[in-house]
């Protein structure tokens, strides 16, 4: 019989056998698998595990807290966090062209979180054999079975490591769908705004920006993004739709007026999909009254925007995000 107390009961079983006495690393992404796997290998074997969470600074507005914070505060785990927003910052300044900055975050976040469990292996010596990762059912099959170790290369001096580490994985949601990850991760007691969260890109913010990402960008994206958000859920619409990216078009300006001046601002995008698999969308017919208060709202309250448009383009020809 399938239930989530099964499943968990099962999965702890095994990871206490497969990791007996070592000790395990999971990285964090804020996304529900990373947090649900996480958990589970945190009820399992407790302090044998840590977990690191990059802060690239690409994350919307109160994303790192709920990490910092309310994940901790639920599961008790051991949790590393590497504020590396000006390193990114800096590896981004002057890149407009969304594949360049896709690479550039990728590159960045892959050495940061190497440096890290290179720190956390110094730490704790050699015991630290295992990779936790999130790995669903369809990861599984698409990848056309898996294998079970990875490669991770060491480029950086911290005394005394071996050149080259490899890890033994643990992917204690390699059977289940995303629907019953979520089951799980409620059944072990996660909050609903990780166990619910509504897909988000690895690259953040970063690609929601039409232009060069800057700090002071970012920040008024946060803000916008932050209302688009408050509104969708106020309004009960976060079931409905599959997500909502919020753009800004940093490289756009529009002239407005708003009081008794003369404005020349950016716009922002709003783009409600709905989807399946994300394969195909298409635009979500939004209440006017929602869309009315989240225009109202935004150009109230967020500086240097003046104006707010919607995306009315299906998946394809479009594709969800604008980068
Ligand atoms: P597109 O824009 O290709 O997006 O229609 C399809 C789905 O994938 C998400 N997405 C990403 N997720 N890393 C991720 O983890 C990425 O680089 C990335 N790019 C797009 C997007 O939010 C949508 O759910």
């Amino acid at each position: 019989d399938w239930t989530t107390g099964n499943v968990i009961e099962e999965q702890v079983a095994a990871i206490r056998e497969q990791v007996g006495d070592k000790r395990a690393i999971c990285g964090l992404s804020g996304g529900v698998d990373s947090a649900v796997a996480a958990a589970l290998v945190q009820k399992a074997i407790g302090a044998q595990l840590t977990c690191v969470y990059v802060d690239h600074g690409l994350m919307r507005k109160g994303e790192t807290e709920q990490v910092e914070k309310d994940f901790v505060a639920a599961t008790g785990v051991q949790l590393k966090v590497v504020d590396a927003e000006e390193r990114f910052l800096k590896a981004l300044a002057g890149v407009s062209d969304p594949e360049e900055k896709r690479k550039i975050i990728g590159r960045e976040f892959i050495r940061v979180f190497e440096q890290a469990q290179a720190e956390i292996i110094a730490d704790e010596g050699p015991a630290v054999e295992f990779l936790v990762q999130g790995t669903l059912y369809p990861d599984v099959v698409e990848s056309g079975g898996g294998t079970g170790t990875a490669n991770i290369k060491s480029h950086h001096n911290v005394g005394g490591l071996p050149e080259d580490l490899e890890f033994k994985l643990i992917e204690p949601l390699r059977k289940l769908f995303k629907d019953e990850v979520r089951m799980v991760g409620q059944e072990l007691g996660l909050p609903d705004e990780i166990v619910q969260r509504q897909p988000f890109p690895g690259p953040g913010l970063g690609i929601r920006i039409v232009g060069e990402v800057t700090k002071e960008r970012l920040d008024l994206l946060r803000e916008a993004d932050a209302i688009a958000r408050e509104e969708l859920t106020a309004a009960g619409l976060d079931r409905e739709i599959w997500q909502c990216p919020v753009v800004l078009l940093a490289d756009v300006r529009s002239v407005g007026v708003q009081g008794d001046g003369r404005t020349y601002g950016h716009p922002i995008v709003l783009r409600p999909v709905s989807s399946e698999d994300a394969m195909t969308a298409d635009w979500s017919r939004l209440p006017y009254d929602v869309l009315a208060r989240i225009s109202t709202r935004i150009t109230n309250e967020v500086r240097d925007v003046n104006r707010v448009v919607v995306d009315v383009t299906s998946k394809p020809p479009g594709t969800i995000e604008w980068e």
